[in-house]
């Protein structure tokens, strides 16, 4: 069977609303490296619509950290163009803030010195700054922590700072690759249901990619949910998560979002995400 038969098409699925913050017209990335030449993803047409959070899923490999590359700017695609607010990325993208699966910080800074330090890569004098930075650490569950330095901080904690250095400057993108991944299960919980709190407390004027192998989390989480296709990953689908916020932890396997969590792994084995265990009989 044809992995890609059924694909949803993608302008339809994700149709403009005259209000988006972020347009992919064909982007397509093809790395060349002295090996050889690897097709990263397929060419990829997308709108990510102002204050939302598009949650994407998608198997290794598939793509997902190249696409957020290029729409942050630092990579360029090798197809297609990039838009935000209208205005084509063709260099590191300034208003936005970026959280990795690690959190990267210096080891030589205390904690609030981490976070000004987005200050002062963009050449700005970050003292006047110093107690809106505190009180950002504060609302992420960082009271009293500011002068710490990162050898003394938790993993969940250190994801916490990262967080606080990438939206201290007040961008209109927020830009996550996996930022829960590396930690436990139960502080994966709590920043999850924080960040649904900063996005609420922003509304249109924070909007948020948020990449992430966690298929309930990228429900919870999602005002829309991307699912990708192996490698050169294209969009197989992309999901209305249609669910009133506050969202609650404790609803997860409750119906509706457990719905929603059934119908992506559908997806993913409709387009061949899954092998096929051999016990299973006259499945399709
Ligand atoms: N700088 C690079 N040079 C060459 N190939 C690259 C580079 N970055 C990524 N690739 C390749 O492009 C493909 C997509 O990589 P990418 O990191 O975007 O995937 P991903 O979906 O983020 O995967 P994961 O879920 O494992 O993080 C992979 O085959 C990877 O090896
Ligand atoms: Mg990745």
């Amino acid at each position: 069977m044809d992995p890609a038969a059924g694909l949803t098409d993608v302008r339809a699925a994700s149709p403009t609303t005259g209000d988006d913050l972020v347009t992919l017209d064909g982007v397509a990335k093809t790395y060349t490296t002295a090996t050889g030449t690897t097709q990263a993803l397929s060419p990829t047409s997308l709108a990510i619509r102002r204050g939302e959070f598009l949650s994407v899923v998608g198997p290794s490999g598939c793509g997902k950290s190249t696409l957020l590359t290029m729409i942050s700017g630092l990579v360029p695609p090798t197809a297609g163009e990039v838009r935000i607010d209208g205005e084509l990325v063709d260099r590191p993208y300034r208003h936005c803030g970026i959280a990795f699966q690690t959190s990267v910080l210096l080891e030589w800074r205390s904690v609030l010195d981490n976070v000004l330090l987005q200050f002062e890569m963009r050449g700005i004098d970050p003292a006047p700054h110093r107690d809106k930075a505190v009180a950002l650490l504060d609302s992420l569950g960082l009271e009293g922590s500011s002068r710490l330095y990162p050898r003394e901080l938790s993993g969940g904690m250190k994801q916490r700072v990262s967080i606080a250095r990438a939206l201290i400057h007040d961008p209109s993108l927020l830009l996550m690759d996996e930022p829960f991944s590396a930690v436990d299960a139960l502080t994966r919980d709590q920043l999850s249901m924080d960040l649904q709190q900063v996005c609420m407390d922003r509304g249109r004027d924070l909007t948020v990619l948020f990449i992430t192998h966690h298929i309930e989390e990228a429900v919870f989480l999602g005002d829309r949910v991307l699912v990708m296709t192996p490698r050169p990953g294209r969009i197989a689908e992309v999901i209305d998560i249609d669910l009133p916020r506050p969202r609650r932890l404790e609803d997860a396997g409750r119906e509706k979002q457990a719905a929603y969590a059934a119908h992506i792994r559908e997806t993913f084995s409709r387009v061949g995400v899954y092998r096929r265990n051999q016990h299973e009989g006259g499945q399709a």
